[in-house]
Order: C-alpha cells, then structure tokens, then sequence
C-alpha cells in the first residue's frame, strides 16, 4: 500500500486537509479530537488498520490491516440543524450504496437505518457522532467502516449480523482508495440534499425487508414486531403492527432484525 496512491486518489475532491494513519485507535475519535482542535469542514482521516474501531450501540468495528476502508469525515453545516442529526448516517450509507451500484453494478439494500447490505449481509457500517459546545454543534464526525477484501470480513462468532466484503461480490480485486473516492464524492454531493424528498426517495428506494415482518429492540430490551412499511419524511422507520396500526420509530438505538 502506498500513501501516494491515497492522496492521488483523492486529489480532485475539495477536500481541505487529509490525515492518514497506518494504525489508529478510531477514525472517529481521532476526528472528534480534531475537530474540537478546530479542523475544517471536509477535513478527513483515513485509516489502513483500525485497532479500536468502534461502532453503534458500543459495539467494536473490526478493521485488519490491508483490507477495509475506515475513515471519518469531519462536517460543518453552514447553518447547523441538530434535527437532521438523525440524518447524516443514511446520508453515508446511501453514498456506499450508491457507488457499489453504480461502480462496481452490484444491488445493495440499506438495512435500516444504517447498514448497507449485499446478498442479505453487512459490508458496511456507518457511525456519525457529533460535537457540541454546551448546545451548539460544532461538527459532524461521519464514520465510514466498508469490508473491501475478504480479511476485513469479521468471523461469525463476532458479529450479530452475518458480514460479506466488496470484493466476494465483485469477483474481483477492488481498489479501496478508488472507492473511498467515490463515496466522498457522493457523500459531498448529497450533503446538501438532506432535507430534500430526493434524499428520502433514494434512501427508502433502497430499503431492506420492505414488506417483510422485522423485529426492533432498543437498549432496555423491548421490542417491536411489525410489517416494514418504509420511512416517513424525517426519517423514522414505519411499521404496521399486529393490530393493524401504522407505528413510527426514531433514528437512535435501535437494532433491527428480520424475522423471516
Ligand atoms: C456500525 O455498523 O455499528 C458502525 C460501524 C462504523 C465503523 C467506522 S470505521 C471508521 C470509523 N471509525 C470508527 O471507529 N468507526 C467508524
């Protein structure tokens, strides 16, 4: 692997200050730090080896040497909106989607509301954590983690959803600094598209399990059994419930299953 072929990749992309590690902690925390530092809007660090990558709910993100992608985008809305907090990780999610389909022809679903899919599995995870000084958002971090060649694949025992990488469904070798590319590109495009009914259409265009009976559990345990109906217009996941009533859930600590 070469740093030059990072920093070439990325060089026609407005991207201010670029950061990349070998080996790191998180992205994320690294980003978070530097932004409070006071690093620009588009600042972005990219990592080869992550070795406490982390992910939603708590959980770990596994990140090998050699394989994956792991970087963390720094964000500064012109005019921050903590409502469409809630908005930024479909915003990455829906950019992976987006280039596997449009780079590489493949049919990725995004498992609501965060996690895009190939073949029923998790090849990628998003995590945006945000920045504040007393109430007011200072940053953004949007943390991509995308499996790119079969060793960044976790091994079953450690997942709670079976993961695939980019590379088995491709068939073939792909170029992680190409693809980081392309979703930067994506995700710089549709940043400004947020609040707009084009970026809930591509999003809930791609949603998996639409029809299908899924179950949500939040952090306490309770859970929700429904029919996936698809999301409202902030957002938040619509489920028709066992007696026949529509039900809507916020972006948060949700973990979602399906059932069939
Ligand atoms: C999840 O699916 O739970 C989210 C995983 C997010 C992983 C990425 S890898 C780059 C960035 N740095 C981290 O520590 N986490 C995110």
């Amino acid at each position: 692997m070469s740093e030059r072929a990072i920093f070439d990749s990325l060089k026609d992309l407005p991207l201010p200050e670029v950061r990349f590690y070998p080996e790191t902690g998180s992205t994320n925390q690294d980003a978070l730090d530097w932004a409070a530092q006071g690093a620009p809007d588009l600042a972005l660090i990219v990592a080869d080896h992550q070795t406490a990558g982390r992910g939603r709910l708590g959980r770990s993100w596994f990140t090998p040497p050699g394989a994956a992608l792991a970087f963390s985008l720094i964000l500064r809305p012109a005019l921050p909106q903590p409502d469409l907090l809630p908005l930024y990780s479909p915003l990455g999610a829906l950019s992976v989607a987006m280039v596997l389909e449009q780079i590489y022809a493949l049919q990725p679903l995004i498992k609501w509301p965060n996690d895009v899919l190939l073949n029923q599995r998790k090849v990628c995870g998003v995590l945006a954590e945000s920045l504040w000084q007393g109430n007011v958002l200072q940053a953004i971090v949007l943390g991509i983690g995308i499996n790119v060649a079969p060793a960044s694949v976790p091994p079953p025992d450690q997942v709670l959803f079976p993961a695939t990488c980019v590379e088995d469904a491709v068939g073939k070798t792909v170029n992680r600094w190409h693809l980081l590319a392309e979703v930067l590109k994506t995700v710089i495009h549709w940043r400004d598209l947020l609040t707009t009914p084009t970026f809930l259409t591509a999003w809930q265009q791609r949603l998996a399990f639409k029809g299908d009976k899924v179950r949500l559990e939040n952090p306490g345990g309770e859970t929700f059994e429904g029919i996936l109906l698809g999301i409202n217009p902030f957002g938040h996941l619509r489920l028709k419930m066992n007696d026949g009533s529509e039900q809507t859930f916020t972006v948060g600590d949700l973990k979602l299953r399906p059932l069939s």
